[in-house]
């Protein structure tokens, strides 16, 4: 079989159900696929696949050849689009592009003064709301035999967890979700313009909520992120990184940045791991026989779902990547979902195995500058969730096993829905 043979297209329904056969003919026989562009939303593009751990490994830990410039799907919006796209955020503030579509020296400004409010405590000290949630998401099960997991606790768990980190008060948490959803609308999706619209409008909502809880925390400032993002500053140094603090759009930017970044991916991870656990009874029996095992459980589950199953790279100047030469101004797609099942690293990758070698191989949080800025939280998260479900649930099982459909974007992978029927401890 020639390399010709292989193609990828993201939009079929059986590849977006279950890519990994298709990933690994990628690994095997073309490691490097130079696809259509419009296939994955970049049209005019030349892109290329880049599937294999080793090769994945690479770009991203050489930002100067492959940069993070990739911009947003606005990018590729028609002029009548971005003409409507212009007159919402007249009545907001502009979207400027942050640490995730940021190269250094930019990038590390805003990493950086980011880290100073994100810090390691701030993220430790939700551990009791974190609980609190998860036992409150259970009660709200009501002991009830048949659970809809992705409503009732996989969705919220992770809603609940930024929002606390940014103050949201109760009385707003249907609005956080709201714009929660309306940020991640057009990511990895075809929309209509229409739709479009409408997000953007929610998006101008939620800016115009931030602003006026900033300029209160200005006028008063508070022990939390908020505040710390605020009052953020930086020693200008020799690597370019100015004094400045943040702007308005700047911290606007960010706060999107973590809400989309933390809300569905963890999600998603929530979703598989309460299936692969619900289909791996004896995993199940071991986690309530010893709930510290969630940590490795949690670890093969990012592993095995990479609910970011991929973004983007832009090439800076001619190279190559396996033998392919890649000429200055591609695009690559960094596969990390196929990353995680590369069968160089991964024995039986396609099997969910939490005592497996290399376990701590994977790459679903990425790798170097870009490495994700929530890995802490979502690992908090999950391994509380899971400790928390391990002491309250007896069994599980998925309904309709054969039903389970996986929703169409070629980033953000995740389940639709999960009804699990249970029975309590
Ligand atoms: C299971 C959950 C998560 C997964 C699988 C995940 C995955 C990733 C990946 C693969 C990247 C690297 C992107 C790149 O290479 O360009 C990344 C970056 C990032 N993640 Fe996460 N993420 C998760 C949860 C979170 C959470 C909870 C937050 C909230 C704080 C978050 C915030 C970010 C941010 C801000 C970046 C950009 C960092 C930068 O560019 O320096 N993520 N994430």
């Amino acid at each position: 079989m020639t390399s010709e043979a292989v193609t990828f297209d993201a939009a079929n329904d059986d590849v977006v159900q279950c890519p990994y056969p298709h990933y690994r003919k990628m690994r095997d026989e073309a490691p490097v696929l130079e696809m259509d562009g419009a296939l994955l939303g970049r049209h005019g593009e030349r892109l290329f696949a880049v599937s294999r751990h080793e090769d994945v490994k690479r770009i991203l830990h050489d930002p100067t050849t492959f940069s993070s410039e990739f911009g947003s799907s606005a990018a590729n919006a028609s002029p009548e689009l971005r003409a409507r796209m212009k007159e919402v955020y007249a009545n907001g503030w502009p979207n400027v592009s942050t640490m995730l579509t940021e190269d250094p020296p930019s990038h590390t400004r805003y990493r950086r003064l980011v880290s100073l409010a994100f810090t390691p405590r701030r993220v430790a000290l939700l551990e009791p709301d974190i609980r609190r949630i998860c036992e409150e998401l259970v009660d709200g099960f009501e002991q009830a035999p048949r659970v809809d997991f992705l409503e009732k606790f996989a969705v919220p768990l992770p809603i609940a967890a930024v929002a606390t980190i940014l103050q949201v008060p109760d009385t707003r948490r249907a609005d956080f979700k709201k714009w929660a959803d309306s940020s991640v609308a057009a990511i990895g999706r075809i929309i209509s313009d229409d739709e479009r619209i409408a997000a953007e409008t929610d998006i101008v909502e939620q800016q115009h909520y931030f602003v006026s809880e900033l300029e209160k925390r200005r006028a008063d400032p508070q022990d939390d992120f908020l505040t710390d993002l605020l009052n953020a500053q930086l020693p200008p140094d020799d690597d370019g990184v100015d004094g400045e603090p943040l702007n308005i759009p700047e911290m606007l930017s960010i706060i999107r940045q973590i809400q989309v970044a933390g809300s569905e991916t963890t999600a998603s991870l929530l979703n598989d791991l309460a299936v692969q656990l619900a289909q791996h009874p004896e995993e199940w029996d071991k986690l309530k026989a010893d709930p510290d095992r969630a940590g490795k459980v949690v670890e093969e589950g990012l592993r095995w779902a990479s609910p970011n199953q991929g973004l983007f790279r832009i090439v800076r100047e001619d190279t190559e990547v396996a033998g392919t030469a890649i000429p200055k101004g591609s695009t690559i797609w960094v596969m990390y979902g196929s990353a995680d099942h590369d069968d160089r690293v991964f024995d039986d990758p396609e099997a969910f195995i939490p005592d497996r070698e290399r376990l701590n191989s994977h790459i679903a949080f990425g790798h170097g500058i870009h490495f994700c800025l929530g890995a802490a939280l979502a690992r908090l998260e999950t391994v509380i969730a899971l400790k928390v479900l391990a002491s309250r649930i007896d069994t599980m099982s998925v309904v309709e096993p054969d039903s389970l459909r996986y929703g169409s974007s070629f980033i953000l992978r995740g389940l639709e829905h999960v009804e699990l029927d249970v029975t309590y401890q």
